[in-house]
Protein backbone atom coordinates (compact mmCIF):
# COMPACT_ATOMS: atom_id res chain seq x y z
CA UNK A 1 0.00 0.00 0.00
CA UNK A 2 1.68 3.32 -1.36
CA UNK A 3 1.96 5.92 1.91
CA UNK A 4 1.20 3.34 4.14
CA UNK A 5 4.09 3.28 6.65
CA UNK A 6 4.13 0.79 9.24
CA UNK A 7 6.31 1.37 12.36
CA UNK A 8 6.61 -2.04 14.52
CA UNK A 9 6.51 -0.70 17.77
CA UNK A 10 8.30 -3.47 19.48
CA UNK A 11 11.33 -2.02 17.25
CA UNK A 12 11.22 1.50 18.26
CA UNK A 13 11.74 3.49 21.79
CA UNK A 14 13.40 1.20 24.23
CA UNK A 15 12.11 -1.56 22.65
CA UNK A 16 14.60 -1.50 20.14
CA UNK A 17 17.21 -4.08 20.32
CA UNK A 18 21.28 -2.75 21.26
CA UNK A 19 24.01 -3.56 19.06
CA UNK A 20 26.89 -4.48 20.74
CA UNK A 21 27.94 -6.72 23.44
CA UNK A 22 30.03 -4.87 26.26
CA UNK A 23 31.43 -4.77 29.40
CA UNK A 24 31.64 -1.94 31.89
CA UNK A 25 32.13 -1.49 35.31
CA UNK A 26 29.11 0.73 36.28
CA UNK A 27 29.07 4.15 38.15
CA UNK A 28 27.28 3.43 41.35
CA UNK A 29 25.45 6.08 43.72
CA UNK A 30 24.52 5.55 46.80
CA UNK A 31 25.83 2.21 48.97
CA UNK A 32 25.13 -0.84 47.38
CA UNK A 33 25.01 -3.20 50.74
CA UNK A 34 28.07 -5.39 51.41
CA UNK A 35 25.92 -8.10 52.13
CA UNK A 36 24.40 -8.02 48.59
CA UNK A 37 27.17 -10.53 46.83
CA UNK A 38 25.94 -12.05 43.49
CA UNK A 39 24.77 -12.10 40.15
CA UNK A 40 21.51 -10.52 38.14
CA UNK A 41 20.97 -12.29 35.26
CA UNK A 42 17.96 -10.81 33.18
CA UNK A 43 16.77 -12.02 29.52
CA UNK A 44 14.71 -10.16 27.12
CA UNK A 45 14.38 -9.78 23.30
CA UNK A 46 17.29 -7.85 21.48
CA UNK A 47 16.64 -9.15 17.91
CA UNK A 48 20.07 -10.03 16.03
CA UNK A 49 18.99 -8.81 12.20
CA UNK A 50 15.86 -6.26 11.21
CA UNK A 51 13.34 -8.64 11.72
CA UNK A 52 11.67 -10.04 7.82
CA UNK A 53 8.56 -11.01 9.37
CA UNK A 54 5.96 -7.39 8.94
CA UNK A 55 4.20 -8.95 12.15
CA UNK A 56 7.50 -9.02 14.33
CA UNK A 57 5.89 -9.98 17.64
CA UNK A 58 8.16 -8.50 20.63
CA UNK A 59 7.97 -12.20 22.31
CA UNK A 60 10.14 -13.17 18.77
CA UNK A 61 13.36 -11.07 19.48
CA UNK A 62 16.76 -12.75 19.97
CA UNK A 63 17.39 -13.66 23.79
CA UNK A 64 20.01 -11.66 25.11
CA UNK A 65 21.47 -11.50 28.76
CA UNK A 66 22.35 -8.45 31.03
CA UNK A 67 24.31 -9.96 33.76
CA UNK A 68 24.92 -7.21 36.87
CA UNK A 69 27.96 -8.88 38.97
CA UNK A 70 28.06 -7.38 42.61
CA UNK A 71 30.68 -7.65 44.63
CA UNK A 72 32.08 -5.58 47.60
CA UNK A 73 29.59 -2.19 46.89
CA UNK A 74 30.79 -2.13 42.95
CA UNK A 75 28.44 -3.91 39.77
CA UNK A 76 30.13 -5.18 37.06
CA UNK A 77 27.62 -5.51 33.72
CA UNK A 78 28.18 -7.95 30.60
CA UNK A 79 25.66 -8.53 28.22
CA UNK A 80 25.62 -11.43 25.13
CA UNK A 81 23.85 -12.52 22.98
CA UNK A 82 22.20 -16.18 23.53
CA UNK A 83 23.86 -17.92 20.21
CA UNK A 84 20.74 -20.00 20.04
CA UNK A 85 20.88 -22.64 16.46
CA UNK A 86 18.98 -19.62 14.74
CA UNK A 87 21.19 -16.73 16.00
CA UNK A 88 24.28 -19.09 14.80
CA UNK A 89 22.44 -19.80 11.36
CA UNK A 90 21.06 -16.06 10.91
CA UNK A 91 24.90 -14.93 11.84
CA UNK A 92 26.29 -17.25 9.08
CA UNK A 93 23.43 -15.44 6.94
CA UNK A 94 24.03 -11.80 7.58
CA UNK A 95 20.23 -11.66 8.01
CA UNK A 96 17.37 -12.41 9.46
CA UNK A 97 15.44 -15.94 8.14
CA UNK A 98 12.41 -16.88 10.07
CA UNK A 99 8.71 -15.49 10.99
CA UNK A 100 7.94 -14.58 14.08
CA UNK A 101 6.90 -17.80 16.12
CA UNK A 102 8.42 -19.78 13.40
CA UNK A 103 5.72 -18.85 11.13
CA UNK A 104 5.88 -20.79 8.01
CA UNK A 105 4.48 -17.83 5.90
CA UNK A 106 6.91 -15.71 6.76
CA UNK A 107 10.16 -18.32 7.17
CA UNK A 108 12.76 -18.19 4.64
CA UNK A 109 13.37 -21.82 2.88
CA UNK A 110 16.47 -21.87 3.99
CA UNK A 111 15.74 -21.90 7.81
CA UNK A 112 11.99 -23.70 7.05
CA UNK A 113 12.07 -26.83 9.99
CA UNK A 114 15.19 -25.71 11.49
CA UNK A 115 15.21 -25.00 15.24
CA UNK A 116 13.86 -21.29 15.90
CA UNK A 117 14.21 -20.83 19.35
CA UNK A 118 15.54 -17.59 20.58
CA UNK A 119 15.97 -18.58 24.19
CA UNK A 120 14.87 -14.47 25.02
CA UNK A 121 12.68 -14.98 28.49
CA UNK A 122 13.94 -15.86 31.83
CA UNK A 123 16.87 -16.99 32.66
CA UNK A 124 17.09 -19.69 36.11
CA UNK A 125 19.87 -21.11 37.93
CA UNK A 126 19.05 -25.17 38.42
CA UNK A 127 21.46 -28.17 39.36
CA UNK A 128 24.41 -25.86 39.09
CA UNK A 129 23.29 -25.03 35.37
CA UNK A 130 22.53 -21.32 33.86
CA UNK A 131 19.35 -22.01 31.72
CA UNK A 132 17.85 -19.20 29.25
CA UNK A 133 14.60 -20.35 29.15
CA UNK A 134 11.87 -19.42 26.52
CA UNK A 135 8.04 -20.43 25.28
CA UNK A 136 8.67 -23.71 23.23
CA UNK A 137 12.32 -25.18 23.23
CA UNK A 138 14.83 -26.64 25.23
CA UNK A 139 16.75 -24.57 28.02
CA UNK A 140 19.31 -23.56 26.56
CA UNK A 141 22.86 -23.30 28.67
CA UNK A 142 24.98 -20.66 29.63
CA UNK A 143 28.26 -20.05 31.22
CA UNK A 144 27.14 -18.11 34.57
CA UNK A 145 30.84 -15.95 34.51
CA UNK A 146 31.47 -15.40 30.94
CA UNK A 147 27.31 -15.72 29.58
CA UNK A 148 29.22 -17.52 26.90
CA UNK A 149 26.62 -20.18 24.96
CA UNK A 150 26.95 -23.97 26.06
CA UNK A 151 23.76 -24.90 23.81
CA UNK A 152 20.64 -26.84 24.66
CA UNK A 153 20.37 -28.88 27.62
CA UNK A 154 18.69 -32.50 27.84
CA UNK A 155 14.70 -32.14 29.15
CA UNK A 156 13.18 -34.26 26.92
CA UNK A 157 11.67 -31.36 24.47
CA UNK A 158 10.07 -28.34 25.03
CA UNK A 159 10.48 -26.29 28.75
CA UNK A 160 8.55 -23.07 29.16
CA UNK A 161 9.70 -20.28 30.61
CA UNK A 162 8.31 -20.10 34.13
CA UNK A 163 9.30 -23.67 35.55
CA UNK A 164 9.78 -24.00 39.66
CA UNK A 165 12.01 -25.06 41.89
CA UNK A 166 10.77 -27.27 44.36
CA UNK A 167 12.44 -25.91 48.01
CA UNK A 168 12.56 -29.26 49.63
CA UNK A 169 13.07 -31.63 47.01
CA UNK A 170 15.74 -29.59 44.88
CA UNK A 171 13.34 -30.77 41.70
CA UNK A 172 12.24 -28.87 38.91
CA UNK A 173 8.82 -28.90 37.77
CA UNK A 174 8.11 -27.29 34.11
CA UNK A 175 5.59 -27.99 31.56
CA UNK A 176 5.69 -27.66 27.83
CA UNK A 177 2.51 -26.67 25.48
CA UNK A 178 1.77 -27.07 21.63
CA UNK A 179 4.48 -30.26 22.35
CA UNK A 180 3.26 -32.44 19.34
CA UNK A 181 4.58 -32.91 15.67
CA UNK A 182 1.84 -30.67 14.54
CA UNK A 183 2.58 -26.91 15.16
CA UNK A 184 -0.27 -25.15 17.42
CA UNK A 185 -1.34 -28.11 18.96
CA UNK A 186 -3.29 -28.66 21.99
CA UNK A 187 -0.62 -31.07 23.40
CA UNK A 188 0.96 -30.30 26.83
CA UNK A 189 3.49 -32.07 28.36
CA UNK A 190 4.70 -32.04 32.27
CA UNK A 191 8.02 -32.73 33.66
CA UNK A 192 10.28 -33.12 36.40
CA UNK A 193 14.20 -33.21 36.20
CA UNK A 194 15.79 -33.96 39.65
CA UNK A 195 18.05 -31.82 41.55
CA UNK A 196 21.01 -33.49 39.97
CA UNK A 197 19.33 -31.89 36.55
CA UNK A 198 18.68 -35.17 35.20
CA UNK A 199 15.50 -35.56 33.58
CA UNK A 200 13.09 -37.66 35.86
CA UNK A 201 9.64 -37.77 34.44
CA UNK A 202 7.61 -36.73 31.15
CA UNK A 203 4.40 -37.11 30.22
CA UNK A 204 1.69 -35.70 27.86
CA UNK A 205 -1.99 -34.94 27.96
CA UNK A 206 -4.10 -33.08 25.81
CA UNK A 207 -5.85 -29.46 26.94
CA UNK A 208 -9.49 -28.31 25.68
CA UNK A 209 -7.99 -26.56 23.25
CA UNK A 210 -4.40 -25.16 21.98
CA UNK A 211 -3.80 -22.13 23.88
CA UNK A 212 -0.53 -20.20 24.75
CA UNK A 213 0.33 -20.87 28.57
CA UNK A 214 2.74 -18.74 29.49
CA UNK A 215 2.90 -20.11 33.27
CA UNK A 216 1.58 -22.31 35.72
CA UNK A 217 1.56 -23.07 39.49
CA UNK A 218 2.76 -25.71 41.50
CA UNK A 219 2.82 -26.64 45.10
CA UNK A 220 3.79 -29.08 47.62
CA UNK A 221 1.87 -31.78 46.19
CA UNK A 222 0.15 -30.17 42.84
CA UNK A 223 0.53 -28.72 39.56
CA UNK A 224 -1.99 -26.69 37.87
CA UNK A 225 -1.95 -26.01 34.36
CA UNK A 226 -3.95 -22.89 32.80
CA UNK A 227 -5.71 -23.37 29.51
CA UNK A 228 -7.07 -19.67 28.77
CA UNK A 229 -8.61 -18.32 26.06
CA UNK A 230 -5.47 -17.23 23.89
CA UNK A 231 -5.62 -19.97 21.46
CA UNK A 232 -3.52 -21.33 18.99
CA UNK A 233 -3.96 -22.39 15.69
CA UNK A 234 -2.46 -23.45 12.37
CA UNK A 235 -5.26 -23.04 10.30
CA UNK A 236 -5.34 -19.63 11.20
CA UNK A 237 -1.53 -19.24 10.38
CA UNK A 238 -1.86 -20.82 7.08
CA UNK A 239 -4.89 -18.81 5.92
CA UNK A 240 -2.96 -15.54 7.16
CA UNK A 241 -4.12 -14.99 10.50
CA UNK A 242 -2.64 -14.49 13.75
CA UNK A 243 -1.48 -18.09 14.89
CA UNK A 244 -1.94 -16.74 18.97
CA UNK A 245 -4.97 -15.11 19.23
CA UNK A 246 -8.09 -13.96 22.34
CA UNK A 247 -10.58 -16.16 21.83
CA UNK A 248 -13.25 -15.88 24.88
CA UNK A 249 -15.79 -17.87 23.48
CA UNK A 250 -13.26 -21.12 24.37
CA UNK A 251 -13.71 -20.98 27.93
CA UNK A 252 -11.21 -20.64 30.89
CA UNK A 253 -9.87 -23.55 32.38
CA UNK A 254 -7.17 -24.46 34.88
CA UNK A 255 -6.36 -28.66 35.14
CA UNK A 256 -4.94 -29.96 38.57
CA UNK A 257 -3.68 -32.70 39.53
CA UNK A 258 -1.66 -34.47 42.06
CA UNK A 259 2.54 -34.16 41.45
CA UNK A 260 2.95 -37.86 41.44
CA UNK A 261 0.13 -38.96 39.82
CA UNK A 262 -0.69 -40.01 36.12
CA UNK A 263 -1.66 -37.16 33.87
CA UNK A 264 -4.63 -38.85 33.19
CA UNK A 265 -6.12 -37.85 36.93
CA UNK A 266 -6.16 -33.87 35.95
CA UNK A 267 -9.43 -32.23 37.02
CA UNK A 268 -10.30 -29.38 35.28
CA UNK A 269 -11.39 -26.32 36.91
CA UNK A 270 -13.11 -23.30 34.94
CA UNK A 271 -13.62 -19.12 35.08
CA UNK A 272 -14.35 -16.70 33.63
CA UNK A 273 -12.90 -16.14 29.99
CA UNK A 274 -9.51 -14.16 31.63
CA UNK A 275 -5.78 -14.36 30.43
CA UNK A 276 -2.68 -14.90 33.13
CA UNK A 277 0.69 -14.59 32.34
CA UNK A 278 2.45 -14.78 35.89
CA UNK A 279 1.75 -16.41 38.91
CA UNK A 280 3.30 -15.04 42.17
CA UNK A 281 3.47 -18.11 44.20
CA UNK A 282 0.89 -21.32 45.03
CA UNK A 283 0.33 -23.32 48.19
CA UNK A 284 -1.67 -25.71 50.09
CA UNK A 285 -4.55 -25.63 52.94
CA UNK A 286 -5.53 -28.39 53.90
CA UNK A 287 -7.72 -29.64 50.63
CA UNK A 288 -7.65 -26.12 49.14
CA UNK A 289 -4.83 -25.10 46.60
CA UNK A 290 -4.43 -21.51 46.49
CA UNK A 291 -2.86 -19.40 43.67
CA UNK A 292 -2.25 -15.01 43.56
CA UNK A 293 -2.26 -14.19 39.92
CA UNK A 294 -1.78 -11.65 37.91
CA UNK A 295 -5.48 -11.40 35.76
CA UNK A 296 -6.02 -9.46 32.81
CA UNK A 297 -9.91 -9.83 31.19
CA UNK A 298 -8.51 -10.52 28.13
CA UNK A 299 -5.03 -11.46 26.73
CA UNK A 300 -2.68 -8.28 25.96
CA UNK A 301 -0.52 -8.22 23.10
CA UNK A 302 -2.14 -9.91 20.86
CA UNK A 303 -4.48 -9.90 18.17
CA UNK A 304 -8.46 -10.97 18.17
CA UNK A 305 -9.01 -14.61 16.10
CA UNK A 306 -9.88 -11.72 13.11
CA UNK A 307 -6.93 -10.24 13.29
CA UNK A 308 -8.72 -6.99 14.59
CA UNK A 309 -5.97 -5.41 16.89
CA UNK A 310 -6.69 -6.77 20.97
CA UNK A 311 -7.51 -4.64 23.84
CA UNK A 312 -4.31 -4.09 25.77
CA UNK A 313 -5.85 -4.71 29.22
CA UNK A 314 -4.59 -4.37 32.99
CA UNK A 315 -3.64 -7.42 35.02
CA UNK A 316 -4.70 -7.19 38.57
CA UNK A 317 -3.62 -9.63 41.57
CA UNK A 318 -6.37 -11.73 42.08
CA UNK A 319 -6.23 -14.78 44.58
CA UNK A 320 -7.51 -18.38 42.95
CA UNK A 321 -8.93 -21.13 45.19
CA UNK A 322 -9.49 -24.40 43.74
CA UNK A 323 -11.42 -26.60 46.54
CA UNK A 324 -10.33 -30.47 46.19
CA UNK A 325 -13.07 -31.53 48.39
CA UNK A 326 -15.76 -29.36 46.83
CA UNK A 327 -18.08 -30.64 44.64
CA UNK A 328 -17.90 -27.68 42.37
CA UNK A 329 -15.33 -27.09 39.84
CA UNK A 330 -15.41 -23.25 39.49
CA UNK A 331 -12.69 -21.73 40.70
CA UNK A 332 -13.29 -19.12 43.62
CA UNK A 333 -11.73 -15.54 43.14
CA UNK A 334 -10.54 -12.51 45.25
CA UNK A 335 -9.13 -9.24 44.03
CA UNK A 336 -6.64 -9.25 46.33
CA UNK A 337 -5.14 -5.24 45.23
CA UNK A 338 -6.58 -3.08 43.02
CA UNK A 339 -3.11 -1.50 41.20
CA UNK A 340 -2.81 -2.56 37.82
CA UNK A 341 0.59 -4.60 37.29
CA UNK A 342 3.05 -7.36 35.98
CA UNK A 343 5.91 -9.24 36.91
CA UNK A 344 4.85 -10.41 40.45
CA UNK A 345 7.49 -12.02 42.65
CA UNK A 346 7.89 -13.20 46.06
CA UNK A 347 10.93 -14.04 48.42
CA UNK A 348 10.98 -17.24 46.78
CA UNK A 349 12.39 -19.21 49.98
CA UNK A 350 8.72 -19.38 50.56
CA UNK A 351 7.83 -20.93 47.64
CA UNK A 352 4.90 -23.42 48.47
CA UNK A 353 4.31 -21.51 51.66
CA UNK A 354 1.80 -18.84 52.28
CA UNK A 355 4.12 -15.83 51.67
CA UNK A 356 3.17 -12.66 53.53
CA UNK A 357 5.40 -10.48 50.84
CA UNK A 358 5.02 -9.74 47.11
CA UNK A 359 6.12 -7.32 44.67
CA UNK A 360 5.23 -6.29 41.19
CA UNK A 361 5.92 -3.92 38.76
CA UNK A 362 3.12 -1.41 38.45
CA UNK A 363 1.10 0.75 36.36
CA UNK A 364 0.04 4.21 38.48
CA UNK A 365 -0.58 6.16 35.84
CA UNK A 366 -1.52 4.56 32.74
CA UNK A 367 -3.06 0.93 33.94
CA UNK A 368 -2.34 -1.61 31.40
CA UNK A 369 0.52 0.00 29.42
CA UNK A 370 3.61 -2.61 29.42
CA UNK A 371 5.96 0.22 30.50
CA UNK A 372 5.11 0.39 34.22
CA UNK A 373 6.18 3.05 36.11
CA UNK A 374 6.66 1.64 39.96
CA UNK A 375 7.35 -1.09 41.72
CA UNK A 376 4.70 -2.09 44.35
CA UNK A 377 4.86 -3.79 47.63
CA UNK A 378 1.77 -5.52 48.73
CA UNK A 379 1.63 -6.94 52.59
CA UNK A 380 -0.37 -9.59 51.90
CA UNK A 381 -1.59 -10.16 55.89
CA UNK A 382 -2.51 -6.80 56.51
CA UNK A 383 -3.60 -5.52 52.57
CA UNK A 384 -1.30 -2.70 52.61
CA UNK A 385 0.50 -1.50 49.54
CA UNK A 386 3.71 1.16 49.38
CA UNK A 387 5.23 1.73 46.10
CA UNK A 388 8.24 3.73 44.40
CA UNK A 389 7.11 5.83 41.72
CA UNK A 390 9.67 7.09 38.25
CA UNK A 391 9.31 9.79 37.01
CA UNK A 392 6.83 10.00 33.70
CA UNK A 393 9.38 8.83 30.45
CA UNK A 394 11.25 6.46 32.79
CA UNK A 395 10.52 2.81 33.13
CA UNK A 396 11.19 0.02 35.70
CA UNK A 397 11.70 -3.97 35.04
CA UNK A 398 10.28 -6.75 36.82
CA UNK A 399 11.14 -6.58 41.06
CA UNK A 400 13.80 -9.36 41.73
CA UNK A 401 14.54 -10.36 45.46
CA UNK A 402 17.26 -10.92 46.91
CA UNK A 403 17.38 -11.68 50.62
CA UNK A 404 19.91 -10.11 53.10
CA UNK A 405 21.01 -14.05 54.50
CA UNK A 406 20.00 -17.20 54.51
CA UNK A 407 17.93 -16.66 57.69
CA UNK A 408 16.46 -13.45 57.25
CA UNK A 409 13.06 -13.37 57.84
CA UNK A 410 11.06 -13.25 55.28
CA UNK A 411 11.29 -9.96 52.76
CA UNK A 412 14.43 -8.80 54.70
CA UNK A 413 16.38 -7.84 52.20
CA UNK A 414 16.54 -6.46 48.87
CA UNK A 415 14.70 -5.27 45.04
CA UNK A 416 16.73 -5.64 42.22
CA UNK A 417 15.32 -3.57 39.31
CA UNK A 418 16.65 -2.57 35.84
CA UNK A 419 15.21 0.68 34.80
CA UNK A 420 15.23 2.84 31.96
CA UNK A 421 15.63 6.68 32.30
CA UNK A 422 13.77 8.09 29.31
CA UNK A 423 15.40 11.98 29.12
CA UNK A 424 19.46 10.19 29.11
CA UNK A 425 17.70 7.13 26.89
CA UNK A 426 20.26 4.92 29.55
CA UNK A 427 19.54 2.29 31.98
CA UNK A 428 20.18 1.80 35.56
CA UNK A 429 20.31 -1.09 38.02
CA UNK A 430 18.31 0.16 41.05
CA UNK A 431 18.26 -1.72 44.10
CA UNK A 432 15.43 -1.09 47.13
CA UNK A 433 15.00 -1.94 50.48
CA UNK A 434 12.42 -4.82 49.98
CA UNK A 435 10.17 -3.63 52.92
CA UNK A 436 10.52 -0.15 52.66
CA UNK A 437 10.04 0.29 48.76
CA UNK A 438 8.49 3.88 49.31
CA UNK A 439 11.92 5.59 50.68
CA UNK A 440 13.72 4.81 47.19
CA UNK A 441 16.69 3.44 46.06
CA UNK A 442 19.32 2.20 48.07
CA UNK A 443 21.73 2.31 45.32
CA UNK A 444 21.30 2.74 41.71
CA UNK A 445 24.32 1.56 39.47
CA UNK A 446 24.38 3.52 35.91
CA UNK A 447 25.05 2.34 32.25
CA UNK A 448 26.31 4.27 29.75
CA UNK A 449 23.83 2.72 27.21
CA UNK A 450 20.57 1.19 27.59
CA UNK A 451 18.78 -2.23 28.23
CA UNK A 452 15.79 -3.04 25.99
CA UNK A 453 12.60 -3.32 27.53
CA UNK A 454 12.72 -7.02 28.86
CA UNK A 455 10.93 -9.93 30.73
CA UNK A 456 12.20 -12.01 33.71
CA UNK A 457 15.42 -11.67 35.61
CA UNK A 458 16.85 -13.72 39.24
CA UNK A 459 19.87 -13.04 41.73
CA UNK A 460 21.98 -16.16 42.20
CA UNK A 461 23.45 -15.64 45.06
CA UNK A 462 27.41 -15.94 45.27
FE1 LIG B 1 7.01 -14.59 31.89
Amino acid sequence: MDGDVRINPYLTGNFAPVRSEDDFTLQVTGELPRELAGALYRNGPNPQFEPRDPNYHWFGGDGMIHGFFVENGAVRYRNRWVRTPKWELEHAAGKSLYGTFGNPMTTDPDAMGKDSGVANTNIVWHAGRLLALEEAHAPFELDPVTLGSKGHAAFGGKVTAHPKTDPVTGELVFFGYADAEMPLSPTVSYGVTGADGILKRRDRFEAPYSSMIHDFMVTSGHVLFPVLPLTGSLQRAMSGLPPFAWEPDKGAYVGVMARDASVDTIRWFSTDACYVFHVMNAWEDGQKLIADVMRYDSAPLFPNADGSRGHNAAAYLVRWTFDLAGDSDTIKEEKLDDLAGEFPRYDERYTFRANRHGWFAAQSVKPGDFRSNAIAHIDLKTGSRTQWEVPMGDAVGEPVFAERSADAPEGDGWLLTVVHRGAEDVSELVVLNALDVAAGPVATARLPCRVPFGFHGNWVAA
